[in-house]
């Protein structure tokens, strides 16, 4: 008989795949199959994210409650950034914990479900030519890495810390990784990074073949079966010329671009070590607005950052007001160990955050409600790929609107052209065509 295991995501898509490639690794060399009733589990993960101090509380609590409700026997390994970060602490704190697995650490996980109180968070390992099996939770687009860990040294970000620094996966690999995909249906590709047009800087295997970004995507848009090419997350300061060009012109790659603002000011940006200037990425949205008039930019905001002044916020929302993101992830500053922001000694207040942080999203529902009933009338090629209630199937437009219409199954998976009929702030309806 096989064992049962329960798996618990946080986080952002890397740890999605993470989460794709530990299941893969479980089902295919070792004898589990994958439950999602944790009281039935002999083995629950949870694959956790140390980004803001929120989802490190919660793996405690987390945790805790697993332990109470597992069946008797059961083993409960924590896999991912704040593994990397606590280590052999996750342990102390919870003794009922019995393996902890770092981020860069994931192609271990045979191991370590098989060895007790086994703790590797190892951020110099590297996993960039490792061949795992293979698993895809959503049949219709595939996730694929394209390197690990960060070179940046954003002065708020644990990642650094907990994934180490950056290798690029060698094209080869990914092209193959991407080809099958596609062959198996997959027709959308999402290239993930944590600063995916930084790719090509340093190879862990010396044969790789040398090229940035911009080649890499073009490589894979000349796979016949892909029809669509997304990728998360680029850095605003690698955006240049020639890789705005490629992503106007490239008929595969999706019209929708994510910029990291984190904050308007100038002043801000430096402290936070982030290499641009406001007017930098003033001028890289707008342009790329003018290049791709339908494009749709997303954003991440961090308010509340040490020493951000009221006219420093006023930068932030004056950027916001010109930009006109689609979508906009703002964030209260989070003080995390071992990052140089933690240690700066102008702290915001949190109520001057938290208002701030309202002033962001006040601002941006004002923006959605200028813009998006302009989206009704508009005609879209959808891509379906998932079942929502209420007899609904959702799909994404090329430019990353979640288009929702009435249907079933038979729809996953297809192009479809939809006529928009009605919108909301967070999601369009509309009506199949053909
Ligand atoms: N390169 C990755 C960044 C991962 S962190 C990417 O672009 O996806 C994702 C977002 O979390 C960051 O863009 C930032 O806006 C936010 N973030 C990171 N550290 C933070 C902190 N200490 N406090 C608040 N938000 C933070
Ligand atoms: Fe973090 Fe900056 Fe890298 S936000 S993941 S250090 S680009």
């Amino acid at each position: 008989m096989r064992k049962k295991f329960f798996i618990e995501t946080l986080g952002c898509a890397m740890n999605v795949r993470d989460s794709e490639h530990i299941i893969a690794e479980l089902t295919q060399k070792e004898n589990y199959e994958l439950t999602d009733r944790l009281e039935d589990a002999d083995l629950i993960i949870i694959n956790t994210c140390s980004v803001r101090e929120k989802p490190v509380h919660k793996l405690f609590s987390e945790v805790g409650v697993f332990n109470k409700r597992k069946k008797k026997g059961a083993k409960i390994g924590v896999c991912g950034c704040t593994a990397s970060h606590l280590g052999e602490e996750i342990i102390k704190k919870a003794p009922y914990v019995n393996f902890v697995l770092g981020a860069r650490n994931v192609s271990k996980i045979t191991k370590a479900v098989k060895e007790d109180k086994f703790v590797d968070i190892d951020i110099d390992y590297d996993e960039s030519t490792y061949a795992f099996s293979d698993f895809r939770s959503n049949p219709y687009k595939a996730l694929i890495n394209i390197s690990i860990g960060c070179d940046k040294k954003c002065t708020f970000c644990i990642v650094p810390h907990t994934r180490g620094e950056e290798i690029s996966i060698p094209a080869e690999l990914i092209l193959q990784e991407a080809k099958k995909a596609a062959k198996n249906g997959a027709k959308e590709i999402f290239l993930l990074g944590q600063n995916v047009n930084n790719y090509g800087k340093r190879f862990g295997d010396p044969n790789a073949k040398k090229m940035d970004f911009t080649d890499l995507l073009e490589m894979v848009s000349e796979i016949e079966e892909v029809e669509r090419i997304r990728f998360t997350s680029p850095h605003p300061l690698h955006m240049d010329d020639r890789f705005l060009e490629v992503f106007a012109k490239n008929p595969k790659i999706c019209k929708s671009m994510h910029m990291p603002l984190q904050s308007g000011s100038t002043k801000v940006l430096r402290d936070m070590k982030r290499g641009y200037t406001k007017e930098w990425f003033l001028d890289r949205a707008l342009k790329l607005r003018e290049m791709v008039p339908d494009v749709h930019i997303s954003t991440d905001i961090i308010v509340g950052f040490p020493g951000e002044s009221e006219e420093d916020f006023q930068d932030t929302l004056d950027v916001i007001r010109k930009v006109k993101f689609e979508q906009i992830f703002s964030f209260k500053y989070s003080p995390r160990p071992l990052t140089k922001a933690a240690e700066f000694e102008n702290q915001i207040d949190p109520d001057t955050a938290s208002r701030r942080l309202s002033e962001v999203q006040a601002l941006h529902d004002e923006i959605l409600d200028e813009i998006i009933p302009k989206e009704v009338g508009k005609v879209y090629e959808v891509y379906f790929e998932e079942l929502k209630s209420g007899g609904r199937v959702g799909g994404r437009s090329d430019n990353n609107f979640l288009v929702l219409v009435e249907g079933s199954e038979e729809l996953l998976g297809k192009f479809k052209k939809v006529k928009i009929t009605r919108a909301s702030r967070h999601s369009l309806f509309g009506e199949v065509l053909e």
